[in-house]
């Protein structure tokens, strides 16, 4: 599996091995020497995230320190030291409170607590020292959408206790033509089937727009609103950098008293092959994107603002909403409402769904956020997260380091999912250890492969030793996937070419004005070669990629001011060429998957 052993078609500059390791040693050099430091002198004036390189990571697959097969926060802490070894600025962790983890921490019981087997809050504060002192801030996942149906709240509402009673969607429903309780209306959850689950102990229906274990807040009950705002004091309080809100576009739903006081059924999609407990059965406008919710957002970002206010550091808002182009972008606020700081774009995932990726569609998506966010906010590039197809595995291995160009490269924010630096393919978890509900969900022994998630879940493959070195435990929450004793961190390391060698190339990169503030303009060259400019005064760069599987002969010129020769900075795996050699504009040969990052010589 290990990318590094493919070969290269390509005809120029064919590296030996002792070239190779000359080229890595004085990248070494470079970057232990400070050499790249004359790039820190430019004055650049922005705030710590608006360049950032955010880091996710799955607390439960990352590192277990505790042999439990399940991963934690000292395990964490362990390895906070290959986060800045990585030229990670933050790292965003999935949820750590308290959970019956029915959806793994999305389902939280407790938002004051830290889950039991990850750790205790005394962990957590030695995690956030630790991270201080490597100038890497933390920031957390919080899920305002929805509650566990464990959590206190829920129990006292479902009992109808007096405060508590109208925190959920509580709805009545209704007795069918033979009898039978049917839910109030045709709403269907993200995870399939009703949205309405019946509560026995209510003698009513609540709401959920995810999975049964996960119901929703009423957030037009003013008291839910202020209480998830303390929520997010605390935790900021306790030194977090920032928080990202998951599902904001779930938060609200319709207001019923413009229908008599009853939800209206949301309208057929006529979606071919689609069934009434599907989701894409039907549009969603009842239940997403409520213009309620940009409201709300503008009110959490003041608790934000004050905090950032108030320790001269800004800390931050992120918001996730899936929606239409037009509609996520209206999360980075507008003249009416603040909104995030960072509204994640996943057009490199939502747009990009073929596995015959195209020079022609990169352009498209990448274009499609740059043209709908507003000018002057920063953009955001994501590959994946832990409900997404890891990226080898969406595409082909042999295009991973092209996608960490894109994403460490492409003017902004740059987010990687844990082991997407090391090119980590999904692992295969058969039915009988299936734990993702979206999957348990389907009944489908065979199926439940196409929504599982659980694949990009396995944990990180930091070796080839026992549990790829992720647990000393005798089976692991999820088991490890297959080809780790040749993808893992510590062959990348000692390998002269990887993913790993070139992300740490990549990251380091970053840091440079043309990166950091540099203009940007892009073009599919022809239908498989994309490439983009980034250039600030006088430093120029073109990042360009093979993504066919064919050779490929191309000109640079195309862009303006591109000329003469271009010196190497960073090669994929694939390419036979190394750290500055010199290629011709006019005359780029490129090898099938090739990659490279050329600067223009002045
Ligand atoms: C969004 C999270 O990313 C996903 O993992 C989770 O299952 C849903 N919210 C429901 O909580």
């Amino acid at each position: 599996m290990e990318c590094s052993s493919s070969s290269s078609s390509s005809s120029s500059s064919s590296a030996s091995d002792e070239e190779d390791l000359m080229r890595e040693i004085i990248i070494n050099l470079l970057l232990a020497s400070g050499v790249y430091s004359r790039y820190e002198n430019v004055n650049i004036k922005t705030d710590w995230w608006e360049t950032a390189l955010f880091y996710q990571i799955y607390p439960r697959s990352f590192v277990d320190s505790d042999g439990d097969g399940i991963g934690d926060i000292n395990g964490i802490i362990s390895r906070m030291d290959y986060l800045k070894d990585l030229g990670v600025n933050a790292a965003w962790l999935s949820p750590i409170f308290k959970s019956p983890m029915y959806d793994f921490g999305y389902d939280i019981s407790d938002y004051y607590t830290i889950q039991p087997e990850y750790g205790t809050l005394e962990d957590f504060e030695q995690l956030i020292k630790k991270a201080n002192t490597l100038n890497i801030k933390i920031v957390l996942d919080f899920v305002p959408n929805h509650t566990s149906n464990e959590s206190d709240w829920f129990i006292k509402s479902s009992n109808k206790d007096e405060y508590y009673s109208d925190w959920y969607v509580w709805e009545n429903g209704h007795i069918d033509a033979d009898g039978r309780r049917q839910p109030p209306n045709n709403w269907v959850s993200v995870f399939r089937k009703s949205a309405w689950t019946y509560s026995k102990t209510r003698d009513q229906f609540y709401l959920h727009q995810f999975s049964p274990a996960e119901p929703d807040l009423n957030y037009r009950n003013p008291v839910v609103a202020e209480e998830m705002k303390n929520i997010v004091k605390y935790w900021l309080e306790k030194g977090v950098a920032g928080m990202r809100l998951g599902s904001v576009n779930y938060l609200f739903e319709t207001d019923k008293d413009t229908f008599g006081g009853r939800f209206p059924d949301e309208p057929k999609t006529g979606k071919p092959g689609a069934v009434s407990d599907d989701y894409d059965y039907l549009f969603h406008i009842y239940t997403k994107d409520q213009e309620e919710t940009f409201d709300i957002v503008a009110q959490f970002r003041d608790v934000f603002d004050a905090m950032s206010v108030r320790n001269n550091f800004t800390r931050i808002m992120m918001t996730v909403a899936r929606s239409p182009i037009k509609t996520t972008v209206r999360y980075y606020g507008d003249n009416y409402h603040s909104g995030a700081h960072i509204p994640v774009n996943t057009v490199l995932i939502d747009e990009m769904t073929s596995k015959e990726l195209d020079a022609r569609d990169l352009k498209h998506a990448i274009d499609l956020w740059i043209s709908y966010m507003p000018l002057g906010k920063p953009a955001n590039w994501v590959t994946g997260d832990h409900d997404t197809s890891r990226l080898a595995t969406r595409f082909r291995p042999e295009l991973v380091d092209a996608f960490n160009m894109l994403v460490l490269l492409l003017p902004g924010i740059a987010f990687t999912y844990m082991g997407e630096e090391i090119g980590m393919i999904n692992g295969f978890v058969p039915w009988v250890e299936t734990k993702d509900p979206q999957a348990c969900n389907t009944n489908d022994p065979v199926n439940f492969i196409d929504v599982s998630r659980d694949p990009v879940r396995t944990p990180f493959q930091w070796n080839n030793g026992k549990n790829a070195g992720f647990s000393s435990a005798a089976k692991t929450w999820l088991p490890v996937a297959e080809g780790f004793e040749s993808l893992n961190l510590e062959y990348q390391r000692n390998a002269v070419r990887s993913h790993y060698q070139v992300y740490r190339i990549l990251s380091n990169l970053r840091i440079r004005p043309a990166f950091r503030l540099g203009r940007f303009e892009s073009l599919a060259i022809n239908q498989d070669v994309f490439a983009f400019k980034r250039w600030y005064n006088d430093d120029t760069y073109v990042i360009v990629m093979n993504l066919g599987k064919s050779y490929q002969i191309v000109n640079l010129t195309v862009f303006d001011l591109i000329f003469g020769q271009l010196e190497v900075e960073a090669s994929s795996v694939q390419s036979s060429r190394s750290y500055s050699d010199n290629v011709l504009a006019t005359y780029l040969d490129l090898s099938a998957d090739e990659a490279l990052v050329l600067r223009m010589q002045v």
